[in-house]
Protein backbone atom coordinates (compact mmCIF):
# COMPACT_ATOMS: atom_id res chain seq x y z
CA UNK A 1 0.00 0.00 0.00
CA UNK A 2 1.26 3.73 -0.88
CA UNK A 3 0.41 5.61 2.79
CA UNK A 4 1.07 9.54 2.95
CA UNK A 5 2.56 9.84 6.22
CA UNK A 6 1.92 13.17 8.11
CA UNK A 7 4.64 14.09 10.96
CA UNK A 8 7.21 11.28 9.12
CA UNK A 9 10.49 13.19 9.94
CA UNK A 10 9.69 12.74 13.77
CA UNK A 11 10.48 9.84 16.29
CA UNK A 12 7.69 7.25 15.50
CA UNK A 13 7.07 8.66 11.89
CA UNK A 14 10.40 7.75 10.88
CA UNK A 15 10.74 4.06 12.40
CA UNK A 16 7.44 3.30 11.04
CA UNK A 17 8.84 4.49 7.79
CA UNK A 18 11.40 2.00 8.39
CA UNK A 19 9.13 -0.92 9.11
CA UNK A 20 6.47 -0.07 6.00
CA UNK A 21 9.35 -0.11 3.34
CA UNK A 22 10.48 -3.82 5.08
CA UNK A 23 7.07 -4.99 4.29
CA UNK A 24 6.89 -3.69 0.60
CA UNK A 25 5.01 -0.89 1.51
CA UNK A 26 6.01 3.01 0.24
CA UNK A 27 5.72 6.29 1.55
CA UNK A 28 4.80 9.61 0.86
CA UNK A 29 6.01 12.17 3.68
CA UNK A 30 4.98 15.41 4.90
CA UNK A 31 6.64 17.14 7.87
CA UNK A 32 7.32 20.78 8.71
CA UNK A 33 10.20 19.93 10.34
CA UNK A 34 9.49 22.04 13.19
CA UNK A 35 10.42 19.94 16.12
CA UNK A 36 12.59 17.67 13.43
CA UNK A 37 15.62 17.94 10.92
CA UNK A 38 15.86 17.34 7.40
CA UNK A 39 18.70 14.90 8.16
CA UNK A 40 16.22 12.21 9.41
CA UNK A 41 14.63 11.82 5.77
CA UNK A 42 18.23 11.02 4.66
CA UNK A 43 19.08 8.37 7.41
CA UNK A 44 15.95 6.77 6.87
CA UNK A 45 16.81 7.09 3.17
CA UNK A 46 20.25 4.93 4.07
CA UNK A 47 18.40 2.36 5.97
CA UNK A 48 15.90 1.50 3.43
CA UNK A 49 17.97 2.26 0.50
CA UNK A 50 15.89 3.94 -1.63
CA UNK A 51 15.07 7.29 -1.48
CA UNK A 52 11.27 9.10 -0.35
CA UNK A 53 9.44 11.64 -1.84
CA UNK A 54 9.18 14.15 0.90
CA UNK A 55 7.60 17.55 1.40
CA UNK A 56 8.24 20.21 3.64
CA UNK A 57 4.46 21.55 4.22
CA UNK A 58 2.90 21.90 8.10
CA UNK A 59 -0.77 20.42 7.75
CA UNK A 60 -2.50 23.07 9.17
CA UNK A 61 -1.50 24.74 5.48
CA UNK A 62 -4.75 23.34 3.48
CA UNK A 63 -3.86 24.91 0.47
CA UNK A 64 -0.18 23.49 0.48
CA UNK A 65 -0.89 20.32 2.06
CA UNK A 66 -3.91 19.76 -1.54
CA UNK A 67 -0.66 20.55 -3.38
CA UNK A 68 0.68 16.93 -2.38
CA UNK A 69 -2.89 15.37 -2.30
CA UNK A 70 -3.09 16.35 -5.96
CA UNK A 71 0.29 15.62 -7.32
CA UNK A 72 0.85 12.58 -5.14
CA UNK A 73 -1.88 9.18 -4.95
CA UNK A 74 -1.77 6.96 -2.15
CA UNK A 75 -4.66 4.76 0.06
CA UNK A 76 -4.03 5.51 3.64
CA UNK A 77 -2.88 8.24 6.09
CA UNK A 78 -1.11 7.66 8.97
CA UNK A 79 -1.21 11.02 11.14
CA UNK A 80 1.97 11.35 13.68
CA UNK A 81 1.63 15.42 13.16
CA UNK A 82 1.29 17.09 16.24
CA UNK A 83 3.07 19.03 19.63
CA UNK A 84 3.97 16.37 21.90
CA UNK A 85 5.59 18.08 25.27
CA UNK A 86 2.84 17.38 27.72
CA UNK A 87 4.49 20.55 30.04
CA UNK A 88 4.56 22.62 27.27
CA UNK A 89 0.66 22.08 26.70
CA UNK A 90 -0.22 23.58 29.78
CA UNK A 91 1.60 26.46 29.57
CA UNK A 92 0.35 27.08 25.55
CA UNK A 93 -3.03 25.36 25.40
CA UNK A 94 -3.95 27.14 22.59
CA UNK A 95 -1.47 26.67 20.43
CA UNK A 96 -1.96 23.03 21.20
CA UNK A 97 -5.52 23.04 20.66
CA UNK A 98 -4.96 24.89 17.35
CA UNK A 99 -1.99 22.82 15.93
CA UNK A 100 -3.06 19.39 16.51
CA UNK A 101 -6.92 19.70 15.95
CA UNK A 102 -6.22 21.64 12.64
CA UNK A 103 -4.11 19.55 11.45
CA UNK A 104 -6.17 16.67 12.13
CA UNK A 105 -9.05 17.93 10.69
CA UNK A 106 -6.93 19.72 7.47
CA UNK A 107 -5.83 16.52 6.83
CA UNK A 108 -9.28 14.51 7.33
CA UNK A 109 -11.33 17.12 5.10
CA UNK A 110 -8.88 16.68 2.19
CA UNK A 111 -8.99 12.80 2.92
CA UNK A 112 -12.97 13.11 2.06
CA UNK A 113 -12.10 15.57 -0.81
CA UNK A 114 -9.84 12.85 -2.43
CA UNK A 115 -11.77 9.49 -1.49
CA UNK A 116 -9.32 8.87 0.58
CA UNK A 117 -10.74 6.63 3.36
CA UNK A 118 -8.22 4.62 5.69
CA UNK A 119 -6.18 6.27 8.52
CA UNK A 120 -4.37 5.37 11.46
CA UNK A 121 -3.80 7.82 14.25
CA UNK A 122 -1.13 7.93 16.99
CA UNK A 123 -3.04 8.33 20.20
CA UNK A 124 -1.16 7.88 23.45
CA UNK A 125 -2.00 5.88 26.95
CA UNK A 126 -2.78 9.91 28.64
CA UNK A 127 -6.47 9.77 26.95
CA UNK A 128 -6.82 7.32 30.16
CA UNK A 129 -6.14 9.83 32.57
CA UNK A 130 -4.77 9.52 36.19
CA UNK A 131 -7.40 7.19 37.44
CA UNK A 132 -7.61 3.81 35.14
CA UNK A 133 -6.08 1.27 37.12
CA UNK A 134 -2.73 -0.79 35.46
CA UNK A 135 -3.27 -2.84 33.60
CA UNK A 136 -5.68 -0.76 30.91
CA UNK A 137 -7.90 -2.14 28.74
CA UNK A 138 -8.92 -0.11 25.53
CA UNK A 139 -12.57 0.02 26.99
CA UNK A 140 -11.33 1.52 30.13
CA UNK A 141 -11.30 4.98 28.89
CA UNK A 142 -15.11 6.03 28.90
CA UNK A 143 -15.06 6.25 32.92
CA UNK A 144 -11.51 7.74 32.89
CA UNK A 145 -11.91 11.06 30.06
CA UNK A 146 -12.27 13.91 32.38
CA UNK A 147 -9.59 12.95 34.35
CA UNK A 148 -7.03 13.72 31.61
CA UNK A 149 -4.13 16.27 33.23
CA UNK A 150 -3.28 18.35 29.86
CA UNK A 151 -3.91 20.17 26.53
CA UNK A 152 -1.62 17.51 25.03
CA UNK A 153 -3.92 14.96 26.31
CA UNK A 154 -7.15 16.54 25.35
CA UNK A 155 -6.29 17.19 22.11
CA UNK A 156 -5.56 13.38 21.61
CA UNK A 157 -8.81 12.65 23.48
CA UNK A 158 -10.65 15.03 20.71
CA UNK A 159 -8.85 13.77 17.73
CA UNK A 160 -9.94 10.15 18.44
CA UNK A 161 -13.85 11.53 18.83
CA UNK A 162 -13.70 12.88 15.76
CA UNK A 163 -12.77 9.74 14.16
CA UNK A 164 -14.94 8.30 16.17
CA UNK A 165 -18.14 10.42 14.89
CA UNK A 166 -16.79 10.43 11.44
CA UNK A 167 -16.59 6.87 11.55
CA UNK A 168 -20.14 6.78 13.31
CA UNK A 169 -21.40 8.57 10.01
CA UNK A 170 -19.31 7.24 6.79
CA UNK A 171 -19.39 3.62 6.57
CA UNK A 172 -16.63 3.48 4.26
CA UNK A 173 -14.44 5.95 6.34
CA UNK A 174 -11.77 3.27 8.27
CA UNK A 175 -9.74 4.62 11.40
CA UNK A 176 -7.54 2.70 13.59
CA UNK A 177 -6.50 4.63 16.73
CA UNK A 178 -3.27 3.71 18.55
CA UNK A 179 -2.63 4.57 22.40
CA UNK A 180 0.56 4.60 22.64
CA UNK A 181 2.43 3.85 26.51
CA UNK A 182 5.79 4.85 26.58
CA UNK A 183 7.81 4.81 23.54
CA UNK A 184 11.63 4.66 23.72
CA UNK A 185 15.01 3.51 22.23
CA UNK A 186 16.20 3.79 18.86
CA UNK A 187 16.72 1.79 15.46
CA UNK A 188 19.45 -0.69 15.49
CA UNK A 189 21.77 1.56 12.93
CA UNK A 190 21.93 4.26 15.17
CA UNK A 191 20.71 6.48 12.48
CA UNK A 192 17.48 7.82 13.65
CA UNK A 193 16.30 7.67 17.25
CA UNK A 194 14.85 10.43 19.77
CA UNK A 195 16.04 14.27 19.49
CA UNK A 196 13.87 16.45 22.07
CA UNK A 197 14.46 19.73 21.85
CA UNK A 198 16.81 21.24 25.05
CA UNK A 199 16.58 19.54 28.32
CA UNK A 200 14.54 16.29 27.84
CA UNK A 201 11.13 16.14 30.38
CA UNK A 202 11.22 12.18 29.32
CA UNK A 203 12.93 10.13 31.76
CA UNK A 204 14.44 7.93 28.67
CA UNK A 205 16.11 10.78 26.80
CA UNK A 206 17.00 12.33 30.50
CA UNK A 207 19.04 9.11 30.73
CA UNK A 208 20.93 9.12 27.50
CA UNK A 209 21.93 12.39 28.28
CA UNK A 210 23.57 11.70 31.89
CA UNK A 211 25.21 8.72 29.94
CA UNK A 212 26.65 10.67 27.72
CA UNK A 213 27.79 13.37 29.78
CA UNK A 214 25.80 16.24 28.78
CA UNK A 215 23.54 16.45 32.15
CA UNK A 216 25.35 15.76 35.72
CA UNK A 217 22.39 13.90 37.16
CA UNK A 218 19.22 12.20 36.90
CA UNK A 219 16.67 13.32 39.42
CA UNK A 220 14.09 10.51 40.26
CA UNK A 221 10.63 11.94 40.80
CA UNK A 222 9.89 10.77 44.16
CA UNK A 223 10.59 6.98 45.98
CA UNK A 224 7.31 7.10 48.05
CA UNK A 225 4.94 5.71 45.66
CA UNK A 226 3.00 2.93 46.32
CA UNK A 227 4.77 0.25 43.80
CA UNK A 228 7.75 -2.20 44.66
CA UNK A 229 10.84 0.22 45.17
CA UNK A 230 8.55 3.21 45.51
CA UNK A 231 9.59 4.77 41.86
CA UNK A 232 7.24 5.46 39.38
CA UNK A 233 6.08 2.35 37.15
CA UNK A 234 5.69 2.53 33.31
CA UNK A 235 5.47 0.06 30.14
CA UNK A 236 8.16 1.00 28.03
CA UNK A 237 8.18 -0.19 24.55
CA UNK A 238 10.83 -0.06 22.09
CA UNK A 239 9.90 2.44 19.16
CA UNK A 240 10.46 -0.54 16.46
CA UNK A 241 8.02 -2.58 17.98
CA UNK A 242 5.73 0.36 18.38
CA UNK A 243 6.29 0.99 14.77
CA UNK A 244 6.15 -2.19 13.73
CA UNK A 245 2.67 -2.41 15.30
CA UNK A 246 1.30 0.13 12.54
CA UNK A 247 2.34 -1.96 10.00
CA UNK A 248 0.23 -5.10 11.56
CA UNK A 249 -2.96 -2.45 11.36
CA UNK A 250 -3.14 -1.98 7.71
CA UNK A 251 -4.70 -5.58 7.35
CA UNK A 252 -7.92 -3.84 8.96
CA UNK A 253 -8.55 -1.58 6.46
CA UNK A 254 -9.33 -4.92 4.62
CA UNK A 255 -12.05 -5.93 7.47
CA UNK A 256 -15.39 -5.32 6.23
CA UNK A 257 -17.16 -6.04 9.74
CA UNK A 258 -16.33 -2.95 11.25
CA UNK A 259 -14.69 0.38 10.22
CA UNK A 260 -12.98 1.55 13.67
CA UNK A 261 -10.76 0.03 15.41
CA UNK A 262 -9.02 1.01 19.24
CA UNK A 263 -5.73 -0.78 20.30
CA UNK A 264 -3.12 -0.16 22.78
CA UNK A 265 0.51 -0.45 21.62
CA UNK A 266 2.52 -1.60 24.69
CA UNK A 267 4.46 -4.37 26.64
CA UNK A 268 1.84 -4.67 29.42
CA UNK A 269 4.84 -5.12 31.34
CA UNK A 270 5.91 -2.36 34.52
CA UNK A 271 9.22 -1.20 34.92
CA UNK A 272 9.88 1.42 37.56
CA UNK A 273 12.63 4.17 37.08
CA UNK A 274 15.33 2.47 39.24
CA UNK A 275 14.61 -0.36 37.19
CA UNK A 276 15.62 1.17 33.83
CA UNK A 277 18.39 2.99 35.87
CA UNK A 278 19.67 -0.50 36.28
CA UNK A 279 19.30 -1.85 33.01
CA UNK A 280 20.65 1.26 31.27
CA UNK A 281 23.82 0.67 33.11
CA UNK A 282 24.18 -3.09 32.93
CA UNK A 283 23.34 -2.61 28.66
CA UNK A 284 25.90 -0.14 28.54
CA UNK A 285 28.51 -0.72 31.38
CA UNK A 286 28.55 2.30 32.45
CA UNK A 287 26.91 4.47 35.34
CA UNK A 288 24.06 6.74 36.08
CA UNK A 289 24.56 9.39 38.76
CA UNK A 290 20.96 9.97 40.34
CA UNK A 291 18.99 12.05 43.10
CA UNK A 292 15.83 11.13 44.61
CA UNK A 293 13.94 14.17 44.21
CA UNK A 294 10.06 15.35 45.13
CA UNK A 295 7.76 14.19 43.47
CA UNK A 296 6.87 15.80 40.22
CA UNK A 297 3.17 17.57 39.64
CA UNK A 298 0.84 15.24 37.85
CA UNK A 299 2.63 12.23 37.89
CA UNK A 300 0.98 8.71 39.14
CA UNK A 301 2.21 5.72 40.13
CA UNK A 302 2.03 2.58 37.90
CA UNK A 303 0.94 3.01 34.49
CA UNK A 304 0.41 -0.07 31.98
CA UNK A 305 -1.83 -1.94 29.58
CA UNK A 306 -3.01 -5.01 28.43
CA UNK A 307 -2.19 -5.60 25.08
CA UNK A 308 -4.53 -8.65 24.46
CA UNK A 309 -6.35 -7.08 21.93
CA UNK A 310 -3.68 -6.06 19.88
CA UNK A 311 -1.84 -9.25 20.43
CA UNK A 312 -4.93 -11.31 19.21
CA UNK A 313 -6.59 -9.37 16.60
CA UNK A 314 -3.17 -7.97 14.87
CA UNK A 315 -1.47 -10.72 15.99
CA UNK A 316 1.14 -8.68 16.89
CA UNK A 317 3.38 -8.63 20.10
CA UNK A 318 5.88 -6.07 21.47
CA UNK A 319 9.37 -8.67 21.74
CA UNK A 320 12.24 -6.07 22.20
CA UNK A 321 13.63 -6.46 26.11
CA UNK A 322 14.39 -3.34 27.99
CA UNK A 323 17.69 -4.13 27.46
CA UNK A 324 17.43 -3.51 24.09
CA UNK A 325 15.81 -0.46 24.55
CA UNK A 326 18.80 0.98 26.93
CA UNK A 327 21.35 -0.29 24.45
CA UNK A 328 19.71 1.41 20.94
CA UNK A 329 19.32 4.42 23.13
CA UNK A 330 22.53 4.88 24.09
CA UNK A 331 24.20 4.22 20.88
CA UNK A 332 21.69 6.70 19.18
CA UNK A 333 22.48 9.58 21.43
CA UNK A 334 27.02 8.32 21.36
CA UNK A 335 26.95 7.93 17.41
CA UNK A 336 24.89 11.72 16.48
CA UNK A 337 26.34 13.64 19.21
CA UNK A 338 22.78 15.28 19.33
CA UNK A 339 21.90 18.61 20.89
CA UNK A 340 22.57 18.70 24.15
CA UNK A 341 26.86 20.07 24.71
CA UNK A 342 25.22 23.04 25.73
CA UNK A 343 23.09 21.48 28.36
CA UNK A 344 25.76 21.28 30.79
CA UNK A 345 26.33 24.98 30.40
CA UNK A 346 22.28 25.56 31.27
CA UNK A 347 22.28 23.47 34.04
CA UNK A 348 25.49 24.81 35.72
CA UNK A 349 24.01 28.49 35.46
CA UNK A 350 20.82 27.54 36.52
CA UNK A 351 22.77 26.32 39.62
CA UNK A 352 23.90 29.79 40.19
CA UNK A 353 20.69 31.71 39.95
C1 LIG B 1 4.50 11.12 29.52
C2 LIG B 1 3.12 11.54 29.03
C3 LIG B 1 2.67 10.69 27.88
C4 LIG B 1 3.72 10.62 26.79
C5 LIG B 1 5.01 10.09 27.40
C6 LIG B 1 6.10 10.03 26.36
C7 LIG B 1 1.80 12.38 30.92
C8 LIG B 1 0.61 12.16 31.78
N1 LIG B 1 2.11 11.42 30.05
O1 LIG B 1 4.39 9.91 30.20
O2 LIG B 1 1.51 11.23 27.34
O3 LIG B 1 3.28 9.77 25.75
O4 LIG B 1 5.42 10.98 28.45
O5 LIG B 1 6.90 8.93 26.59
O6 LIG B 1 2.46 13.36 31.04
N2 LIG B 1 10.89 10.50 35.70
C9 LIG B 1 11.93 10.76 36.58
N3 LIG B 1 12.86 11.68 36.20
C10 LIG B 1 12.81 12.37 35.02
C11 LIG B 1 11.75 12.09 34.13
C12 LIG B 1 10.79 11.16 34.50
O7 LIG B 1 12.01 10.18 37.66
O8 LIG B 1 13.70 13.20 34.76
C13 LIG B 1 9.88 9.46 36.06
C14 LIG B 1 8.44 9.95 36.11
O9 LIG B 1 8.14 10.42 37.41
C15 LIG B 1 7.68 8.67 35.73
C16 LIG B 1 8.61 7.95 34.77
O10 LIG B 1 9.91 8.50 35.03
O11 LIG B 1 7.49 7.86 36.85
C17 LIG B 1 8.28 8.16 33.30
O12 LIG B 1 8.16 9.55 33.02
P1 LIG B 1 8.11 10.11 31.51
O13 LIG B 1 9.18 9.49 30.71
O14 LIG B 1 8.08 11.60 31.60
O15 LIG B 1 6.74 9.56 30.92
P2 LIG B 1 5.24 9.64 31.51
O16 LIG B 1 5.09 10.76 32.46
O17 LIG B 1 4.84 8.28 31.94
Amino acid sequence: MRILVAGGAGYIGSHTIVELYKKGHTVVCVDNLYNSKLKVIKNIEKIIGTNIPFYKVDCCNKKKLETVFKKESFEAVIMFQGYKAVGESVKKPLEYYRNNIDSALTILELMDKFNIHNVIFSSSATVYGKNCKSPIKESDNSQCLNEITNPYGETKAMIERILMDKAKSDKTFKAVILRYFNPVGAHESGLIGEDPNGIPNNLMPYIAKVATGKLPYLNVYGNDYKTKDGTGVRDYIHVVDLAIGHVATIKCFNNKKTNLWIYNLGTGKGTSVLDLVKEYENANKLSIKYKIVGRREGDIDKLYCNPKRANEELNWQASRTVNAMCESSYKYEFNNKISGGELCQKTKKLKKK
